[in-house]
């Protein structure tokens, strides 16, 4: 069935006790060639910082020590399993790589990741949705294997096809990817232009101007027939405007209001 891992996961769930009014994900793990894609889906390198949110049994962590060379952190309630990922990360040789914290993922500090994966059931996620727009970085790229996240649509979806025996999953995984936006709403002013931004996630609309794009901090738009390249940091926007005849001016905007 096309679908089992995501029904198994929402079954096992309902008949689970929730810590509080939320279903608690049960413990289910991503297949190994998942947790790869999942982590080049991410673009993940040597200088990210991967956080998996529920943990288990650490696989995601190490693999990202393991294949990717980066530092990872997993948080997971059970204490069990944590004690068994560090074991596993002793195991894979990477335990001076990442840590296991047991915690709960909804007062975790998100602070440190570069990359954060996900395989948690949708009233979990939706209630770290908008920790993740406040306090990960611009540019930080969410991964989940399964759900996705209501209201912000994804960067990239892929559908892979399962070939490894795995209890409990289907032939198929999906895998979600976002890119955390900067903040980039409000009205803009500098070099005598003027912008009014709206956004919704990495959606953006300019007033005055077309083919708005935001990934992260990076920020281009069309001015007439001149192109604006540039990066979103706090109240600050930099960057260049370039006519079609390769001319290019260095501007700056500032916000100037909501
Ligand atoms: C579906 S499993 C995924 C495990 C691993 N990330 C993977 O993909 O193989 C979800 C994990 O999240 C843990 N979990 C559920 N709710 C949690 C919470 N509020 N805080 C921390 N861990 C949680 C569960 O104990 C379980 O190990």
């Amino acid at each position: 069935m096309k679908h089992l891992g995501k029904v198994l996961l929402l079954l096992v769930a309902f008949n689970a006790r929730a810590d509080d009014t939320d279903v608690r994900a049960p413990f289910i793990t991503t297949p190994a060639s998942v947790v790869e894609h999942m982590l080049k889906l991410a673009g993940t390198q040597p200088s990210d910082v991967v956080m998996d949110l529920g943990s288990g049994d650490g696989r995601i962590v190490i693999a990202a020590a393991q294949k990717f060379g980066a530092r990872g952190i997993g948080i997971e309630l059970d204490r069990r399993l944590v004690e068994e990922s560090r074991r596993n990360a002793q195991r894979a040789n990477v335990a001076a790589r990442v840590s296991f914290v047991q915690g709960d993922v909804l007062t975790a500090d998100l602070g440190p990741a570069s990359v954060v994966t996900l395989y948690l059931l949708p009233g979990l996620i939706s209630k770290l949705q908008p920790r993740f727009i406040y306090e990960l970085k611009p540019g930080t790229r969410i991964v989940a294997h399964a759900f996705g996240m209501a209201g912000w649509k994804p960067d990239r979806t892929e559908t892979l096809r399962i070939t490894e025996p795995h209890p409990g999953q289907g032939p198929e995984s999906k895998i979600y990817l976002w890119i955390v936006p900067a903040e980039a709403r409000g009205v803009w002013r500098g070099g005598g232009h003027e912008l009014r931004i709206e956004q919704n996630y990495q959606q953006i609309d300019i007033d005055g101007a077309k083919q708005a794009r935001l990934s992260g901090k990076d920020i281009s738009w069309q001015l007439g027939e001149a192109r604006f390249t540039g990066v979103v940091e706090g109240d600050r926007m930099a960057g260049e405007l370039a006519a079609p005849d390769g001319r290019r001016q260095a501007l700056v905007l500032l916000r100037a209001g909501p």
